[in-house]
């Protein structure tokens, strides 16, 4: 009988640490070695608590889904929180996971490290080309720290320790667990939270900022979290084929992209939402285009197989069961 791994998922509670934990249970990792601690129980900007903690429970691998994360308005308005914040709990993690002989960990990062002007879909290998976003600059920093901090640690104490540091970059993510916040949200949940008032209400008319024109990828975050275990689980020949020491890090995405307006019809269907949309073109669009190059992970072997119409649904459901009633 294989023994199996002792793994730790930081932050569990969130959408994406929470879907990991679901893929492992659902892939038969016994429950009772997957480790987890929550935000009050353990907060991950305390190097001496984090050391403490890495110290007693001596995991085999991490999957770092631990982190300050927010849009656009909480980014531009608290940066100071987004840097050190995410800046602290890398670096403890990644840290006390090296001291305690962790040879696998996982880390996650975002789509927001590659430049403002990336040419489209964004590969891999346009990381530091060129200036970032000014909004979330913070935020991509922090992140690039990240994966510089996982490709330190592997070139360093690869062959010395066998460390085996991994990052990927996900794509625009929803499903169960996301942040319904009305002013805090990203754009799925924010529109299936204003369908279903719209529902409820029944409001004649739901107006949506910008002209529907721009075009963005979305992942159902089962898949996102099935592609965690894919490149956690790949061979380290597999690996480093299809990386490099200093460009290690692999773009998680579906491989299309959809318009704003596609997006919005589709969560109003969804949603069962029967009055008028209206696009405001008054109101900014943003970016025109921006798609992952997910070319690396799908040569390694992984596709997502959620549809958007059926991922939204899922999304809608856990809506209904969980956030409706307190909206
Ligand atoms: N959501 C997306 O669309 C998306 C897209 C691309 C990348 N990602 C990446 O995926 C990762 C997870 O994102 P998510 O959407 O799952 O975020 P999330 O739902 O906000 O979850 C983050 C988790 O981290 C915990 N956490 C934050 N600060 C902590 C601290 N100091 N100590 C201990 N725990 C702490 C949070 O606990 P509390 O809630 O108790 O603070 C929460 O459980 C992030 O690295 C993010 O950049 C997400």
């Amino acid at each position: 009988m294989s023994v199996q791994p002792k793994i730790y998922v930081a932050g569990h509670r969130g959408m994406v640490g929470s879907a990991i934990l679901r893929q492992l249970l659902a892939q038969g990792h016994p429950a009772e070695c997957i480790v987890t601690c929550t935000h009050s129980e353990l907060d991950l900007t305390d190097q001496a608590a984090v050391r403490a903690f890495f110290s007693a429970e001596k995991p085999d691998q991490v999957y770092l889904a631990a982190a300050k994360v927010g849009g656009i308005y909480a980014n531009d308005t608290y940066p100071a929180e987004f840097i050190y914040l995410n800046l602290m709990i890398q670096a403890n993690v990644i840290d006390a996971a090296f001291r305690n002989g962790v040879q696998k960990l996982l880390f996650l990062g975002s789509s927001c490290i590659y430049p403002k002007l990336a040419p489209q879909p964004m590969r891999e290998d346009a990381l530091l080309t060129a200036i970032l976003e000014p909004t979330n600059e913070p935020y991509a920093i922090a992140k690039i720290a990240g994966i510089k901090l996982c490709e330190s640690y592997n070139r360093q104490y690869g062959e010395s320790h066998g460390v085996d540091y991994r990052s990927v970059m996900p794509t625009n993510l929803y499903g169960p667990g996301d942040n319904y916040h009305p002013e805090n949200s990203h754009v799925v949940p924010a529109l299936i939270r204003r369908f279903h008032e719209a529902k409820v209400n029944q409001a004649p008319n739901v107006t949506v900022w910008g002209t529907g024109t721009p075009k963005r990828e979305f992942l159902y975050v089962d898949d996102m979290a099935a592609a965690c275990l894919h490149v956690m689980t790949l061979s380290q020949a597999s690996y480093r084929q299809h990386t490099q020491p200093m460009l290690s890090h692999i773009n998680v995405g579906c491989g299309n992209d959809i318009t704003i307006r596609e997006l919005t019809e589709t969560v109003a269907r969804v949603v069962g939402f029967e009055g008028d949309i209206t696009f405001d073109s008054a109101k900014p669009d943003g970016t025109p285009r921006k798609l992952m190059d997910s070319t690396r992970l799908n040569a390694l072997g992984w596709h997502a197989e959620v549809g958007l119409q059926v991922g939204l649904a899922k999304a809608y459901e856990d809506f209904l069961n969980n956030h409706a009633a307190r909206s």
